[in-house]
């Protein structure tokens, strides 16, 4: 349960967990039903080619044309009609912008539980009931009941805020969406560091070391020895005791994949490479140390 009182009562809210159960098989099932493409769309959608959330990047449409909006509202109501299409297209843009805010959200929030998907679950719902308003508001308008129109738009900017405010505190106080690797540039040094015997090792297995720390992940094949941080960067999901495809370690949390030899994410729901490490051998010794750009 949240320390934050706010969330701790959202947390507490029982009625949302039927919308959390229909909602999570709904979105897992459609991306299923796609198969590799899905799987594509699935990843374009949590943001892996952008490196971080789409969704958190795509919100500033709907927010930014409401707000727009709303100010432009107040002025056509203070006998400014000029100000009227205006109004009536940032509300249109922020539709179109609250669809597409929506899909990504919705692919997030799938690959969350329990207290911070009923968080995310109340959030998605108020934002159903903001483009509802602005939806009847944009009908209004348009069938010439612009005082209507202005004061559902006013409501919906209301349920907008309500809603950011969630959507703000499920990024910073739940650290949904955040980088949940090790911070290896400030943590560790640059230096070359013995963390085990090269026979210590399993041949071909995934295991964990232990960097001044860090948890680290290691894979040895024959003479080559890869390094990750354990820690995936998506909600911290231990790699080491994940599955080995081919190059590749698939986190056993959300299935997140990541490539061995230099911590891309190969599939979300992570978005942030993992912190690869640099490896070499000594009197039978594996030693690593962080990697820095060249
Ligand atoms: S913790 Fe979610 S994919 Fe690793």
């Amino acid at each position: 349960m949240s320390q934050d009182p706010i969330l701790a009562l959202v947390e507490r809210q029982e009625w949302l967990a039927p919308v959390q159960k229909t909602g999570e098989q709904f979105v897992r099932n459609a991306f299923e039903a796609g198969g590799p493409t899905g799987r594509h769309v699935k990843d374009f959608l949590h943001g892996v080619w952008l490196g971080h959330p789409l969704h958190a990047a795509i919100t500033d449409v709907p927010i930014g044309s409401w707000t727009v909006a709303t100010v432009l509202d107040a002025l056509e109501a203070s006998n400014n009609d000029e100000y009227a299409p205006g109004a009536d297209a940032a509300v249109a843009i922020g539709l179109v912008g609250a669809v597409a805010s929506a899909a990504a959200g919705l692919t997030d929030w799938s690959e969350t539980q329990g207290g911070v998907q009923r968080v995310g679950a109340l959030h998605g719902l108020l934002n159903v009931g903001a483009a509802a308003l602005y939806t009847a508001s944009y009908v209004a308008r348009k069938t010439g009941h612009r005082a209507g129109g202005r004061a559902l738009a006013f409501v919906g900017y209301g349920v907008v805020l309500a809603s950011a405010f969630l959507g703000g505190a499920l990024s910073y106080t739940q650290k949904i969406g955040v980088n949940h690797s090790p911070d290896v540039d400030t943590d560790l040094p640059e230096d070359f560091i013995a963390v085990c015997r090269v026979d210590d090792l399993p041949e071909g297995q995934l295991s964990q070391q232990d960097l001044k720390g860090t948890p680290v992940v290691l894979l040895k094949r024959g003479a080559s020895i890869k390094a990750l941080a354990n820690q995936c960067s998506h909600l911290g999901g231990p790699l080491a005791e994940g599955q080995l495809e081919g190059d590749s370690v698939v986190c056993p949390w959300h299935g997140s994949r990541f490539c061995l030899n230099d911590g891309e994410v190969l599939n979300g729901p992570a978005t942030t490479p993992q912190p690869a490490f640099d490896v070499k051998l000594e009197d039978g010794n594996v030693l690593i140390r962080r990697r820095t750009l060249s």
